[in-house]
């Protein structure tokens, strides 16, 4: 089933200069970016993007560090595309990713995880009108 995502590559992984390697693991995997932006969140635009975690003791500690650089922020496109790109991640804790995620790759730390994706349709659907209401 054709499917759309939300993929967030984060200021970790931007300060690597990972942005190619990254983006080249989505195309190879099929998953086909459709919608594209380089931004900077404000600290208000983390919370709301991640209002569901709000009452999580990593809220302000996450939101602060969403907003500490640029991110590129894309719509994947692509058959299973949710759990595709979870597959491709890996684990939350790049410790804990598998050998050869994106995740086990590039991730620091659970909070410096290199990048973000959708886990569930709701989710993708509001990630995805948050930052690109145009979409349809
Ligand atoms: P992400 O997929 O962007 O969704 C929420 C983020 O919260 C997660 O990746 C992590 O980077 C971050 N985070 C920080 N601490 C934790 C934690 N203890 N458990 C889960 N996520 C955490």
């Amino acid at each position: 089933m054709t499917e759309r995502t939300l993929a967030i590559i984060k200021p970790d992984a931007m300060a690597k200069h990972a942005i190619g390697d990254i983006i080249q693991r989505y195309e190879g995997a099929g998953l086909h970016p459709i919608a594209m932006k380089m931004t900077k969140l404000s600290k208000e635009d983390a919370e709301g993007f991640y209002a569901v975690h709000r009452k999580r003791p990593f809220f302000h500690d996450l939101c602060t560090y969403m907003a500490s650089g640029p991110v590129v922020v894309l719509v994947l496109e692509g058959d299973n595309a949710i759990t595709k790109n979870r597959d491709l991640m890996g684990a939350t804790d790049p410790k804990k990713a598998e050998a050869g995620t994106i995740r086990a790759v590039h991730g620091a730390s659970i909070e410096a995880n290199a990048v973000h994706g959708s886990d569930a349709t709701e989710t993708a659907q509001f990630e995805m009108g948050y930052f690109f209401p145009e979409l349809k």
